[in-house]
């Protein structure tokens, strides 16, 4: 065997300690793989004292400072487990690509604000950029696009890509239970990010379908064409009207490339029962990958959490030592193409939308009218009886699921509709996506 892989960590945390585990358990078996041995030589972590269960780090060269452990002569591979977009992660992988380290990183944030900037640093000096446990925890979706889908051009890619929200939209579903009571449950559980509000307000996905978007269509990563909208104003009685017109409710990433250029847009998303998406539920993620050639396919596992991610991590590290070393976004990021946004175009799916209508003649018609004024078609509607017959200003809940119509449109149908009184509040309006 050649001489051992030396790996340097920043950051033992959930996802740190994981590849610890890893290591422990199938050191031989990743070395066997390999073609030589993996050796964890330094780390870089808050607290030194912090014990990490059974793993003995005493051995280990400990740096305070991330940049320091970065350029440290005793690596050859710089882990990067801190997380953000700037201060220390962003300095030590700048830090290790500078002093000719190989960079593994789960960091989404820094990849979709400078991944463009970092692979073409990493590139010059034929090192490797690479993040398989940025995105979807333990799926291989990038080894997939950037190696197993290398035949073919996809035009759209989309799923479900994180699992703390798809934890607290399955259980408000199943459990009738309310959105802060799960968070509080998925953060227990390790899934979600430091600050949840990435999670829930969508960003995290978002992070993660520009380094998709980027890697599929061949194109630079653009975080800030993304429209994105979270889960927050999700109401448990949307999750019930969705169940009983035969959906479920799903935060997507949604990317596709048409011939006038790239729609990119994170939204909680109405999808049929009984189709892989919409039933892929709890922590599981699943992200559909529509190639030219190989036709659709489907990867759906564990997106987050401690081991998921970690072996993500371990399938980085084993490439490197192979001496597998591949483009960050499949070809080299000084041939990627500009990033062109799309124009726009109805919404392929049609929308859901629920208002809390107040109990008077003339309510529905006042609607209608205003939705055939916005050339709006209607595929269905549901109405519900009122919310409290005693209450003096009841309201009913009508619910409409409109045909293929531009978001421009639907959206100034709606502001009207809030205006002219018949509503009790703003109408709640999801998208539906066929898969
Ligand atoms: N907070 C992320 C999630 C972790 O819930 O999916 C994995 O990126």
């Amino acid at each position: 065997m050649t001489n051992a892989l030396r790996i340097g960590i920043a950051g033992l945390g959930t996802v740190g300690t994981g590849v610890l585990d890893i290591l422990a358990v199938h050191g031989d078996l990743i070395a066997a793989r390999a073609g030589r041995p993996v050796r964890l030589t330094a780390v870089s972590a808050r607290s030194q004292s912090k014990p990490r269960g059974s793993h003995n780090l005493s051995n280990l060269e400990w740096h305070n400072d991330p940049v320091e452990l970065a350029k440290s002569a005793g690596i050859d591979v710089f882990v990067e487990l801190i997380g953000g977009h700037t201060g220390a992660a962003k300095g030590a992988v700048e830090a290790a690509i500078g002093a000719g380290k190989h960079v593994i990183t789960a960091n989404k944030a820094l990849l979709a604000h400078h991944g463009v900037a970092l692979a073409r640093a990493a590139e010059a000096k034929g090192l490797a950029l690479n993040f398989e446990a940025a995105v979807a925890g333990g799926i291989p979706v990038i080894k997939a696009l950037r190696e197993g889908l290398v035949g073919n051009a996809p035009k759209r890619v989309f799923g479900i890509m994180n699992g703390t929200c798809n934890y607290i939209l399955t259980k408000m579903g199943e459990d009738g239970r309310g959105f802060a009571d799960v968070l509080k449950e998925a953060q227990e559980l390790g899934y979600a990010e430091d600050d949840p509000t990435f999670d829930v307000g969508g960003f995290d996905t978002a992070h993660k379908l520009a380094v998709l978007t980027s890697l599929a269509f061949g194109t630079e990563v653009n975080l800030g064409a993304i429209k994105i909208e979270g889960i927050e104003k999700v109401a448990l009685a949307d999750i019930r009207n969705a169940a009983e017109l035969g959906y479920k409710i799903k935060l997507l990433g949604v990317a596709v490339n048409y011939e006038s250029g790239i729609e990119q847009r994170v939204h909680p998303t109405l999808i049929k029962r009984g189709s892989p998406v919409s039933e892929t539920d709890d922590v599981f993620n699943a992200i559909v990958v529509k190639g030219d050639f190989v036709g659709d396919l489907v990867l759906e596992g564990r997106g987050a959490g401690r081991h998921p991610t970690a072996s993500a991590v371990l399938s980085d590290i084993v490439d490197i030592a192979r001496g597998n070393i591949r483009p960050t976004f499949g070809i080299p990021a000084a041939s990627l193409k500009k990033y062109k946004d799309s124009s726009p175009r109805a919404h392929e799916g049609g929308f859901y939308v629920a208002l809390d209508l107040h109990d008077k003649p003339g309510a529905v018609a006042a609607i209608a009218t205003i939705l055939a004024a916005a050339k709006i078609s209607i595929e269905s509607i549901v109405q519900r009886g009122k919310t409290d017959a005693s209450a003096p200003r009841a309201t009913a809940q009508f619910i409409l699921i409109t045909h293929d119509t531009l978001e421009s449109s639907l959206q100034a149908a709606m502001t009207k509709i809030e205006r002219d009184g018949h509503v009790a509040g703003p109408p709640r309006v999801i998208r539906i996506e066929r898969f």
